[in-house]
This record gives structure tokens, C-alpha cells and sequence, in this order.
């Protein structure tokens, strides 16, 4: 008896062992160069151990195999195509669209269904009518008509809020905590058109949601956005969820009263919520789930993306006074063109602002690297060296990483990488490199769908901030920014602090 069931223990491992190993000679027998596979962890293995963030080590890969074009990987069982060349990069996510349609992080319906809707998450066809009923929300026109006017109140509110608490800011606040409040007031006014303080109100619900869902700190935080891009298919099995059943249901519950709201007031404007009611109203399989996916999506999506980015932008200006002085100048040179008023058009002249923002996103990529699915039957790529000529065949189903940090921190890519200097996307002799190496909103078909609105939200926050005080980088923080984030978001190893003065206190008026 004890026997019996010893050998069915040992042939139950046995077969597990050879199920799960059964693609480790998957790079050899296309015969690139790889890195090999060390059961069960593929070649992460001191990421899936939480000792190092997966971005070291992708990163550390990207020069150990820099002689090449691509090489092999394998997260956990599974072969990954690690793409170095910048043309292929472009390749897979522009040219060859249609072949690497997918990206590969995945989300249960039945765990999560406002997250499973998400763009991002969404596959083939469904993902096309998804951006298709969603991208007309986000014009540039609807932006500056609906959703710009918000913004600028916002930032009004922030900048009485600092300058009411300017003696305690004085001694170092954390700038992520401003800049979720900001970007949380402008998503719940742009998207539910409602007015709440997550400035003063620390119990905030969307406030208290979007902290919940991008934690980090703790074990099932980590394990949540590892498995999503290291294992989608056991992150689909273990029901993982960006949003939790109660933060669903609060949402459920907001959107049906601001509906609700509306009909009982006959209320008739042009918002993104009206927009997304009428595409209900005209199309028959539009559900409920769709529209408050569609309003999830700019939260989920808009919040911590657009906070993180105004963030690392700030404390890296707030860091180098040389580019805060010219940034200063360029704003208050253009208020005067524009008789001291904010219009979208002072916004939109601010282009020392855009390089500034754009080189903080290069140094520090929200997303450190992207994953894409092979959607095609099979594809094929040139060889993977120069002088070698023999093309590799990778098989629908199988994915490929496109290494974002790398690229942008590589030195023969961009000149001295690890400096702030967001002149490198006006000068005459690197814009074109720095731009066409530049992934900080990614590109092709699933570029941000955010973007413009992202862009604005960020600026006016920057503006309200640059233009209204003086600010420098505390002492206690470090510098330079560093991640530390587990998965393939940047999470910067601590948060920044910066000391806040009135205006003309450090630097002259
Ligand atoms: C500064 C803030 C933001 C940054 C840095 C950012 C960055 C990105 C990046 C890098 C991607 C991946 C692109 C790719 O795979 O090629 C992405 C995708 C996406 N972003 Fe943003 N984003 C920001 C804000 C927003 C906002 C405000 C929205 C609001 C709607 C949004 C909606 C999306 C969606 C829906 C996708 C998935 C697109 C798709 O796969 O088709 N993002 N974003
Ligand atoms: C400054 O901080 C102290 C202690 O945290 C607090 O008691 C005080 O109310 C704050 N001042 C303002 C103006 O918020
Ligand atoms: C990749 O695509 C294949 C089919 O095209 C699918 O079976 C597989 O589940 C996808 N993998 C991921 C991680 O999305």
C-alpha cells in the first residue's frame, strides 16, 4: 500500500516535472543564443524570489547578451523571445502589428470584470471594438472642450492647498501623495462629472481604491503584477484581480446614481460620461459592464499613471535647479503672451515642459518593459546576428519582450543616459534619435489611448506647481531615482520628498 502510493506520488512528479520543462529546449533547438532555464524559475529566478526587481534583471540580461539582435529567456516554463535590436522593437510593435496583436497579461472576467475590459487586457477583435468606441472620447477636441476646463480648477485647488500648508511643506512632503489627490480630483470630475476634496478628505474612496490596487508593499501586491506578466495563464487560474469586489461594486453604484442624477435633472451636456451613455444607447451589445469599463479604464489607467509621471517629473526638476530655472522662465514667458491666462494654447507652447516630461519618462518608464503575444500562425525573424543567415521561426502563442528601460538607458542609444536633460529632445543633433527611442507612452496600434489627456493632466499640474513656488529636492531623499518595483512597473525605491517655499524664497522672483 505505502508503496502504491509512493510510486503514484513519484509518476505525478515525474509527469508535472516533464510537463513543465517540456519547452526548455525551445531556444536550443532554434539555436540562438540563451540564457538556460533553472527549474522552476526559467532564467528569473531571483525576481520570482522577490531578491531583485525583475526590471535588474531584465536589464542585466539586455548586456550580457549585447552582441546580438534577440536571444532566448524563459519566464517560469515559458519561452520568451528578449528582443534588443531597436528595428525590431519596431517591428513587433508597429510594422508587423498584426503578428504580435496581444499583449499578454490577462485577466479573469469572473475575478475582475471592470479590470478584464480594460484595453490592455482585451485580445484580438475585442480589443478593436473596445479602442474603437472608446478613441473618439479622446480627441483633442473633446479633451479642450470637456474635460480641459476641470483641469485647470484643479489646479487651482492644489495650489491653495500648498499655499495653505506651505510651513509644513517647507520641511519635505511627499510629492506622490499631491499628485494622486490632483490627478484623482480631475478623474472623478472628468469622468463622473462629480466634485469631491481628496486633497482635505483623507478617506477619499477613489483615493483609498487607487492606493489599494497598486500597492506593492505587500506579498499578494507582488505576487498580483508578477504573475500577470510572468504567468498570465496561472494568473488566470488563481483569479487575480486589480480591483477588488467592494472597489467593482462602489463604481457600480456611483455610475447608476450619477445616471440617475441626470435623468432626474434632465441634465444634457457633452462630458465623457454623456459620451459613453449615447454609445450604449446606439449600440445593442454595449452592457452596463462596458460603460463603467469604459469610466474604470480612466481610473485605472489615469490616476497612478498620470500621479507617478508628475511625480518623477517634479522630483527630478525639483533635483536639477539649472533645468527648474529655465522651466520657470519659459512659463512665465508665455503667461505674459497670454495676458496671465492659462488657455490650452499657453499649455500647448510650453514645449520645454513637454522635454521635460518626456526625459523624466525616459529615465523612468512606467511600463520597464512590454510583452507581446505572437498572434500570427508563426512568424519569422532575421537572423539573429549580422553574418549569420538563417532566419527563427517563434510560434503563434509564444511571446516576446520588448525591453523599454534598456532601451532608453542605453548609452549607444542616448548620449550620457543617466542624466536628466530634456534638451536631448530639442537639440538639433539627438531630437530625432531621442525621439524615435522613446517609449514612455510605447507605440503602433496600442499606444496610450490616454496620451493627450495624460500629457495635459500632467502639465497643469507641473505648471501650478513650477509657476507658484519654489521647490528643491529634500535632503533625506535619493538621488539619483532608482526602481525597485517587483514587476514592470516603476516604483521608485523610495518616495520622493521635496520642500516646498513661496516663490522667490530660493530662487529670484
Ligand atoms: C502619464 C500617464 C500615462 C502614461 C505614462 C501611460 C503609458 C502607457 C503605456 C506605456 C502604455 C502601453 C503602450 C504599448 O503597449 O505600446 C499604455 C497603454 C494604455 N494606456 Fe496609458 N499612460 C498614461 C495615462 C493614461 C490615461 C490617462 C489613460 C486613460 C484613458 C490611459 C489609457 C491607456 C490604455 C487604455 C492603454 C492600453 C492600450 C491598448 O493596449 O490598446 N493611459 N499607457
Ligand atoms: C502642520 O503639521 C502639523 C503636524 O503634522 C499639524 O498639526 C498642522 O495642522 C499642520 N499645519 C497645517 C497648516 O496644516
Ligand atoms: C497567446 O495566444 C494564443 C493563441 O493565439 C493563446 O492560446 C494564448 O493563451 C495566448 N497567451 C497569452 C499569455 O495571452
Amino acid at each position: 500500500m505505502f508503496f502504491d502510493i509512493l510510486l503514484i506520488l513519484i509518476t505525478i512528479t515525474l509527469c508535472f516535472v516533464i510537463f513543465y520543462t517540456w519547452n526548455y529546449d525551445y531556444w536550443k533547438k532554434r539555436r540562438i543564443p540563451y540564457e538556460s532555464p533553472i527549474f522552476p524559475f526559467g532564467s528569473i529566478k531571483d525576481a520570482l524570489l522577490l531578491r531583485k526587481p525583475l526590471g535588474s534583471i531584465i536589464h542585466e540580461l539586455y548586456y550580457k547578451y549585447k552582441d546580438y539582435k534577440y536571444f532566448g529567456i524563459f519566464f517560469g516554463r515559458h519561452p520568451v523571445l528578449f528582443i534588443r535590436d531597436p528595428e525590431l522593437f519596431k517591428m513587433v510593435t508597429v510594422k508587423n502589428f498584426n503578428d504580435f496583436q496581444d499583449n499578454t497579461a490577462s485577466m479573469s472576467e469572473k475575478s475582475d470584470i471592470l479590470g478584464a475590459l480594460n484595453p490592455f487586457i482585451l485580445k484580438g477583435e475585442r480589443w478593436k471594438i473596445s479602442r474603437t468606441h472608446i478613441t473618439p472620447a479622446f480627441t483633442s477636441l473633446k479633451i479642450k472642450q470637456n474635460m480641459y476646463p476641470n483641469m485647470v480648477d484643479v489646479s487651482e485647488r492644489l495650489k491653495m492647498y500648498i499655499t495653505k500648508n506651505l510651513d509644513n511643506f517647507s520641511n519635505g512632503i511627499k510629492i506622490q501623495n499631491l499628485a494622486r489627490d490632483f490627478a484623482s480630483e480631475i478623474f472623478t470630475l472628468c469622468g463622473l462629472a462629480i466634485k469631491t476634496d481628496a486633497f482635505e478628505d483623507s478617506k477619499n474612496p477613489f483615493k483609498i481604491i487607487a492606493h489599494e490596487m497598486f500597492e506593492t508593499e505587500s506579498f499578494t501586491g507582488i505576487l498580483k503584477f508578477i504573475l500577470m506578466i510572468v504567468d498570465p495563464a496561472v494568473s488566470l487560474l488563481l483569479r487575480t484581480a486589480l480591483m477588488s469586489k467592494t472597489a467593482v461594486e462602489y463604481f457600480r453604484k456611483v455610475i447608476r446614481d450619477v445616471r440617475l442624477q441626470r435623468k432626474i435633472n434632465n441634465i444634457n451636456t457633452n462630458d465623457y460620461f454623456s459620451y459613453l451613455d449615447k454609445l450604449q444607447i446606439d449600440n445593442a451589445d454595449f452592457s452596463e459592464d462596458d460603460l463603467a469599463s469604459h469610466i474604470v479604464t480612466l481610473f485605472i489607467d489615469g490616476v497612478e499613471t498620470t500621479a507617478s509621471t508628475i511625480k518623477l517629473t517634479m522630483a527630478e526638476i525639483a533635483a536639477n535647479p539649472r533645468v527648474f530655472k529655465k522651466l520657470r522662465e519659459e512659463i512665465d514667458r508665455i503667461m505674459v503672451k497670454y495676458d496671465n491666462k492659462l488657455t490650452y494654447d499657453a499649455l500647448r507652447d510650453m514645449t520645454y515642459l513637454d522635454h521635460c516630461i518626456s526625459e523624466a519618462l525616459r529615465l523612468h518608464p512606467l511600463f520597464m518593459f512590454f510583452m507581446r503575444n505572437c498572434t500570427a500562425g508563426s512568424f519569422q525573424f532575421p537572423p539573429y546576428k549580422d553574418g549569420v543567415n538563417r532566419d527563427v521561426k517563434i510560434d503563434k502563442g509564444f511571446s516576446v519582450l520588448l525591453p523599454v528601460y534598456a532601451l532608453q538607458h542605453d548609452e549607444n542609444l542616448h548620449a550620457n543616459p543617466e542624466t536628466f536633460y530634456p534638451e536631448r529632445f530639442s537639440d538639433e543633433d539627438t531630437k530625432v534619435q531621442s525621439k524615435a527611442i522613446y517609449y514612455g507612452f510605447g507605440d503602433g496600434p496600442r499606444i496610450c489611448l490616454g496620451m493627450k489627456y495624460a500629457q495635459l493632466v500632467t502639465k497643469i499640474g507641473i505648471w501650478a506647481m513650477i509657476s507658484n513656488f519654489d521647490i528643491v529636492l529634500n535632503e533625506k531623499s535619493k538621488y539619483p531615482i532608482k526602481n525597485a518595483g517587483p514587476s514592470f512597473i516603476f516604483v521608485p525605491e523610495d518616495e520622493p520628498l521635496l520642500n516646498f517655499y513661496k516663490r522667490g524664497e530660493i530662487y529670484s522672483r
